[in-house]
């Protein structure tokens, strides 16, 4: 029994789901969900989350005892699966794996330049930024034209290859990276800007264009890319757009969101979709190219990126702040909004951890404020196009804001050199976390008033077993928690995690407010979005990738895929 029980779950994935799933729609009729006795989500509470059960604490054990308890207080659960919530991934066995004639197809198409085979370049490919999500792939192709993309795409779909698209691979939750052995589609060799138009600022260009560059590019022809993050050296406008990347200097209309007019995608099945539109306006028909923006590969692979960018404003001021406790940069966040209305165009937060992490770790930086430690840093970035006037209005918020008690201390940048001193600080904190050791890493979108409130109730959970450190977008609402440990560290872990989502769920917040889901938290998208959003995201997945082939394991949990028909042989 044990043999056949392992053969089939090697040839079936999702046989253990299935058994799950049956036995458990034996005990719990008219489709009660297993999974709630995991953990609480907005949508489904957990047992433990339950008030009235003596074992809310523990880990949703005592299943059968506490069924009818459940079904008393006519809690209206949802039929979704166990294994979504606590399973590893394995491979799906309906995918092939790469052969010779493979390479030579791929030669043919590529030339030998675009087949990678050489296993240093392969490793540092299988290999996330933050060394902890780490694949097995034996091939990485380099297209240079959407044509290229569209025929490996093509070839990979009949033969049922599984791929991963990358792009600077600087994302931070295990998307970029194979978890088997899925062959890398990397579009760094596409990487020309096509056009810029002066008068709309309209930049059309490739997806492997390099962020920092276009950043450069656009300054000298007076215009400024809506995007602007910590990975810019490395990151790729169409891994930008793939994980629809949130920045710190934005807010509102700038957001890079809004700027992307247009996109070309390539399918699965290798049709080349032209969405590449540059007309500021146009509503012929669902806007498709939204679908892609934030599918972090999973629907098709970005080729071209059209971006509408705002002209250079004359002036920028940034004020590095110090606040002796988070109600008053939380304050200081409503007045700034009020105060400094429109040429606000920054507010980020991080707190002493974070400055000490950043002050021990990074070489060359040092403290704006030393005469006293504090217990949370701001940045106030203003942009706008009167210089004095600004600059008196950024002057006279601050003033009134120390008088008030709402700022300890504070420094207004001198030039664009201290200027960048002060975003090195902030920008340097995910370096700093990756050299101090193992990171733990979260990012969330939390009502700011409440954001806070998890971090001290992190830290009493961990005591001194981790070094827990918070910063953000405290303008967006997103806190980025990390927890830093010497290494990695299953106890540690349990500490952290559901607890995290959890306490996310409960306050209606995101569990990925800007990095994604990636392989990290593809089993974990119910704790912000409902069953029934999940199962239409499977359904559009099912339709323009009906074999799975493109980033599985990611973004959706593998057991509703192959629920919904995806990647069934
Ligand atoms: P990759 O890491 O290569 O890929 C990311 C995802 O997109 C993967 O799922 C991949 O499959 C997919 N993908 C990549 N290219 C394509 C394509 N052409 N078509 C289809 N799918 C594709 N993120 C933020 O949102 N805000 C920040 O402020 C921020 N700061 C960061 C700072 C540092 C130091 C680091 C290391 C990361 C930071 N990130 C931030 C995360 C990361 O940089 C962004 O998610 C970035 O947008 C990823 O771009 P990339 O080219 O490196 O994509
Ligand atoms: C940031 O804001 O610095 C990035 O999102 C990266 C991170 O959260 O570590
Ligand atoms: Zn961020």
């Amino acid at each position: 029994m044990e043999d056949t029980t392992t053969n089939k779950q090697i040839s079936s994935p999702t046989t253990t789901v299935a058994a799950l799933r049956l036995f458990f729609h034996d005990y719990f009729v008219d489709g009660y969900d297993t999974s709630i006795l995991v953990s609480s989500t907005r949508f489904s509470k957990s047992e433990r989350g339950y008030p009235g059960f003596s074992n809310r604490k523990g880990s949703g054990i005592g299943i059968p005892d506490s069924l009818p308890r459940v079904q008393g207080h006519g809690y209206r659960i949802h039929c979704r699966n166990i294994a979504s919530m606590t399973s590893k991934p394995v491979r799906n066995q309906s995918f092939a794996m790469i052969n010779c004639d493979d390479i030579s197809y791929f030669k043919k198409i590529l030339g030998e330049r675009g087949v990678v085979l050489e296993e240093e370049k392969l490793d540092d490919a299988n290999t996330d930024w933050m060394r902890k999500f780490k694949g097995s792939s034996k091939l990485m192709l380099q297209p240079r034209s959407t044509q290229e993309v569209s025929q490996i795409l093509d070839y990979c779909n009949s033969r049922r290859l599984a791929v991963v698209p990358q792009g600077g691979n600087t994302g931070l939750v295990g998307g970029s990276v194979p978890v088997f052995d899925e062959v890398i589609i990397n579009v760094s060799s596409m990487n020309n800007t096509i056009s810029f138009d002066k008068d709309s600022g309209i930049l059309v260009c490739e997806a492997g264009c390099i962020l920092e560059n276009l950043i450069s590019f656009l300054d000298n022809e007076g215009y400024i890319m809506p995007l602007d993050l910590g990975a810019k050296g490395s990151c790729q406008i169409g891994g930008n757009v793939s994980t629809n990347a949130g920045a710190c200097a934005l807010f509102d209309t700038r957001t890079f969101l809004s700027g992307i007019s247009g996109l070309e995608v390539v399918l699965a099945n290798g049709t080349v979709l032209d969405m590449l539109g540059t007309l500021r306006k146009d509503n012929t028909g669902y806007d498709l190219k939204h679908l892609f923006i934030g599918s972090e590969g999973s629907l098709g692979i970005v080729t071209k990126v059209s971006i509408l960018t705002p002209p250079k404003l004359s002036s920028v001021n940034l004020a590095f702040l110090a606040c002796e406790d988070y109600t008053s940069c939380q304050k200081l966040l409503s007045e700034a909004k009020r105060k400094l209305g429109e040429i606000l165009s920054a507010f980020e937060f991080l707190d002493i951890n974070a400055m000490d992490l950043v002050l021990k770790h990074l070489d060359g930086l040092r403290n704006p404020l030393p005469s006293a430690k504090h217990n949370f840093y701001i940045l106030i970035e203003t942009t706008g196009s009167m210089e004095s006037h600004d600059k008196e209005k950024l002057e006279s918020f601050l003033l009134q804001s120390m008088e008030n008690g709402l700022l300890n201390d504070g420094v207004l940048a001198q030039d664009v050199n201290q200027a960048s001193s002060f975003w090195r600080i902030r920008e340097g904190i995910p370096e700093a976390l990756m050299k101090a050791g193992a990171v733990y890493k979260y990012d969330l979108s939390l009502p700011p008033e409440k954001m806070y409130n998890l971090v001290e109730e992190m830290r009493e959970r961990l005591g001194t077993a981790a070094n827990v450190v918070a910063y953000g977008h405290l303008g967006d609402g997103n806190l980025h928690l990390n927890i830093s440990t010497r290494q990695y560290n299953d106890s540690i872990l349990s500490k952290i995690e559901p607890f995290v989502y959890e306490w996310t769920s409960e306050q209606r917040g995101s569990i990925s407010a800007e990095h994604g889901l990636g392989l990290m938290k593809a089993n974990k998208i119910h704790y912000s979005k409902s069953a029934e959003t999940v199962q239409l995201m499977a359904a559009i997945k099912k339709l323009l990738d009906p074999n799975g082939i493109l980033n599985p394991y990611k973004v959706l949990p593998t057991s509703i895929l192959s629920q919904s028909g995806v990647d069934e042989p």
